[in-house]
């Protein structure tokens, strides 16, 4: 079963297309990797699916019909992104960051239970609850912008470059909690990476870009032993 099924979508900045007609689907409860070089459409292709710019074309998520909803609407059905650059509000305290992701969620009591769940997951995020988000490592930074993402409690969690600039042990330790999260909360997730090989990894499908179009597809498996991702990617 499909969460996402996008169906020739375009999109792009005034008169600039960057989109070609992209279309890609994400299965339900997986680890899906959108890759492509620098350039590629990737965060174009994001910030389309979030709303933040429109449109043409379907975008199919958990069986409604995106186009024409607001960001906002897109959240509450259980989209969430977390955006390159990470986008924490470097003033507010860790602790009232994780409050501002809860929007979408009424309950104090459940916003309090998501919070300790994702301290238990995120423990440096704990200990540095009362500090401004902008005082933290950027990896702790990361971190935090994640666990903002999930306490809108989404269905699916998209992530824009999340490795970036960060050394490759926290790397690591990120995509490890990914697979905690998409195996303990079911949360399907969709990575967009340079980092092609760490993210096929975890992984079960993935998706590559180039010059807004998917222009190779298949299994983690396939796309590591493939030739093209070997020479663009891997350094082989
Ligand atoms: N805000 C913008 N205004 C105009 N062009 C943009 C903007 N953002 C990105 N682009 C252009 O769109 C293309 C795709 O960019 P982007 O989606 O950021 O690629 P990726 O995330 O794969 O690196 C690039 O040619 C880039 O220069
Ligand atoms: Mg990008």
């Amino acid at each position: 079963m499909s969460m996402l099924t996008v169906e020739g979508l375009d999109a792009g900045y005034g008169a600039t297309n960057v989109l070609r007609k992209l279309s890609f689907s994400v299965q339900r409860g997986a680890i899906v990797a959108l890759l492509g070089a620098n350039g590629a459409g990737k965060t174009t292709a994001l910030r389309a699916l979030s709303g933040e710019i429109p449109a043409r074309g379907r975008i199919a998520f958990n069986g409604v019909e995106l186009a024409g909803l607001s960001a906002a609407r897109r959240v509450e059905l259980g989209l969430a992104l977390v955006p390159q650059g990470r986008g924490t509000f470097t003033d507010f305290t860790v602790e009232e960051n994780l409050e501002l992701g809860a929007y979408t969620v009424a309950s104090r009591g459940q916003i309090a239970a998501d919070i300790e769940r994702w301290y238990a997951l995120f423990p440096r995020l704990r200990e540095r609850r009362r500090q401004p988000a902008g005082t933290l490592s950027g990896g702790e930074q990361q971190m935090l912008a994640i666990a903002r993402a999930l306490m809108s409690r989404p269905r699916m969690l998209m992530c824009d470059e999340p490795s970036l600039g960060l050394a490759p042990a926290i790397t690591q330790e990120m995509f490890a909690i990914f697979e905690r999260v998409n195996a303990e909360q079911g949360t399907t997730i969709l990575i967009v990476e340079q980092n092609a090989e760490l993210t096929l990894r975890i992984a079960s499908r993935g998706y590559v870009m180039e010059v807004g179009e998917i222009m190779l597809e298949g299994s983690a498996a396939e796309l590591l032993a493939s030739s093209t991702i070997q020479n663009a990617y891997l350094g082989a």
